[in-house]
């Protein structure tokens, strides 16, 4: 949520600044904004997004060799001019960007007001600025201190960068639970919210730490700690190109994100899932496979899209490793006073590694001994350095704000993770064993396939692109990729559709079914079969229009639904990686052909780093 960039060097900032804003764009989009640093801080911001600002500053100075710029999910103050950053102090002397939220920052504004600090905007961000002011000019001290002592005050979360117009060769960096990352030039450092910014310039990032402060000069960068010791900034190599994201010719991210799947699958188990081998290799989890076979109990946790491959890792834990689930929502389980026993192991998935709700998850599981494993796609990000250990899902960087590789890539993760349990638990025999593997690497052949009907999916959205309600029905495995399916159609097309384990239409939802609602059924050949057959007949029984998801050469399914999207067929266990596919590509065309901004979805932020 929010993008921030920043940088200093011997280039001009601005257009450093503007790649990089549109790059953070899918983090918010509500309004974008730059400060550059000449002779003075010129500062241009606007509601809308990045290509608005762009015409907006047409004509002005633009000049200046630092800078920085965000793009705002609004959450403090409506998205308009003034609450767009950067934020500038009341004397001016500090400009801000600010990704997370001031929480105290209601109280801190009142005792400021009490002072005579005047207030241009309804930000929490403004306050900050303000309070690191006030205490600079109160202080007589300097900027990197009245910064550390502005944060000692600031109950919240942040990841900023300031600029001190008295100190014009330094910007200063700070992180508290929101994400930063500094890329390192040379006699030039890149600052933002994550690394795709920075990829363009270098590929040596340095990831802040919570309680980190950066000051950072054009050659030289200082880190410290929060408890002010220096500290040695440690150097990664980022292990993506730039090329990963550009849209590659494709229309939107997302559709090329869809395309991508059979790739990034393949990517996900490349090196792990080896036909020939007996064995599968799960490098993350070495040390603490002994405990994730003994374990009694996993606990799932996750938001969204995560959250629904979670309920996908239920089925396949209890499946293949008999093991008992509990699947969670991180938000509800932060704030529950959740049982957590010995034995238990709790899984955090996450594309983004940087969700608020599942970091205070994991940090709450952590406090009550348990051992916390990460399913996690940025590498580098929160989620994995508080993990214990894990498993990256290498889907390459996810643009879209709907997510779309990246749960195919965790559901991958997940079904290794449990045939590996399984197999060390002696509950999957050697055969069996050779036979999944060999399913597995055919998973992504299958879904090429899938991708080469978008056409016909295409025609098939162009009829129910104007319906208001619809309703996503699955079982077993499959009930999952309903919930993703009815959550992919919602929040790109705005359409609203709800998820339902098949069976339980007749408990309530069956009251809407009437001649205009589409029922989308996923009703691929599995042990529930015959079941969903009975759902999709109670459904053509009160005139539902039936598109149903179907194994290929189904003929009874074929001859009761009003379409039907034939994928092939596949093991129960990988039926959800196929199932979902026709899913998105029907949200993509009805939400294009709706006009929807399929990219940005209005309100919504593709990491959320807000509770
Ligand atoms: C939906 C979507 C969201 C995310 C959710 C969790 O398409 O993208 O529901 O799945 O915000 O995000 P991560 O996986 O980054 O923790």
């Amino acid at each position: 949520m929010c993008g921030i960039v920043a940088y200093i060097g011997d280039r001009e900032a601005l257009p450093v600044l503007i790649n990089g804003l549109k790059r953070l764009e899918y983090r918010g989009y509500d309004s974008a904004g730059v400060a550059i640093l000449n002779k003075e801080v010129n500062i241009y911001k606007c509601k809308g997004k990045v290509s608005d600002l762009e015409q907006f500053m047409e004509g002005k100075d633009k000049t200046g060799k630092i800078g920085i710029g965000h793009t705002r999910w609004a959450t403090h103050g409506e998205p308009n001019d003034v609450n767009a950053h950067p934020h500038q102090s009341y004397h001016g002397k500090f400009t801000i960007i600010h990704n997370g939220i001031i929480e105290n920052y209601a109280r801190l504004r009142t005792r400021l007001e009490e002072r005579g600090v005047k207030f241009q905007s309804e930000t929490d961000t403004e306050v900050l600025a303000n309070l690191i002011e006030y205490i600079y000019e109160q202080g007589k001290t300097d900027a990197e201190l009245a910064v550390r002592l502005a944060l000692s005050k600031v109950i919240g979360a942040y990841g900023l960068v300031v600029l001190c117009a008295d100190e014009p060769d330094k910007l200063i960096a700070a992180r508290k639970g929101s994400p930063l990352v500094i890329g390192v030039g040379n006699e030039e450092y890149f600052l933002a919210s994550d690394a795709t910014p920075i990829v363009e310039y270098t590929k040596s990032v340095i990831y802040l730490n919570d309680g980190d402060v950066a000051i950072i000069r054009k050659e030289q960068l200082i880190l410290k700690t929060s408890g002010q010791d220096m500290s040695v900034p440690k150097v990664t190599e980022l292990t993506f190109d730039i090329g990963e994201i550009d849209k590659g010719g494709y229309e939107h991210f997302m559709l090329k994100e869809i395309f991508e799947q059979p790739r990034s699958i393949e990517d996900t188990f490349r090196g792990r899932v080896r036909p020939d081998d007996l064995e599968l290799h799960l490098g993350g989890l070495y040390q603490v496979m002994p405990k994730l076979v003994e374990a009694k109990r996993i606990i799932i946790i996750g938001c969204g899209t995560s959250w629904h491959a979670g309920l996908v890792g239920e089925y396949l834990f209890e499946d293949l490793a008999r093991t008992s689930v509990e699947v969670e929502y991180a938000s509800e389980f932060r704030y529950r006073n959740p049982i957590i026993n010995k034995d238990d192991i709790v899984i955090a998935i996450s594309q983004s590694g940087e969700t608020a709700d599942t970091l205070a998850a994991i940090k709450l599981a952590k406090e009550q001994g348990a051992l916390v494993l990460g399913i996690c796609n940025v590498v580098g990000s929160s989620i994995p350095r508080e993990t214990d250990a894990g498993v990256y899902t290498h889907a390459g960087p996810e643009i879209g704000v709907a997510s779309t590789k990246a749960f195919t890539c965790q559901v991958t993760v997940l079904a290794m993770m449990a045939i590996l349990v399984g197999k060390k638990k002696g509950l999957i025999s050697e055969e069996r064993f050779k036979n999944l593997i060999h399913e597995f690497t055919l998973v992504p052949g299958k879904i090429e396939k899938i991708l080469t009907k978008a056409d016909s999916i295409k025609k098939l959205a162009a009829l129910y692109k104007d319906a208001t309600n619809s309703l996503y029905l699955g079982r077993g495995y499959l009930f999952p990729v309903a919930l993703e399916g009815a959550l992919k159609l919602k929040e790109i097309s705005y359409i609203h559709a709800e998820g339902y384990p098949a069976a339980e239409m007749k408990h309530g939802p069956i009251a809407l079914i009437d001649d205009k609602m589409p029922v989308v059924v996923v009703a691929t050949k599995d042990s529930s079969y015959e079941k969903i057959v009975s759902n999709i007949q109670e459904v053509k029984a009160r005139n539902g229009i039936v598109i149903a998801v179907v194994t290929e050469g189904d003929t009874v399914i074929s001859g009761m639904a009003d379409h039907v999207i034939e994928i092939p067929d596949a093991e129960n266990v990988y039926a959800t990686l196929l199932s979902v596919v026709p899913l998105q590509l029907f949200s993509y065309y009805i939400a294009v052909m709706r006009g929807c901004n399929v990219d940005q979805p209005r309100n919504l932020a593709k990491s959320v780093t807000v509770e």
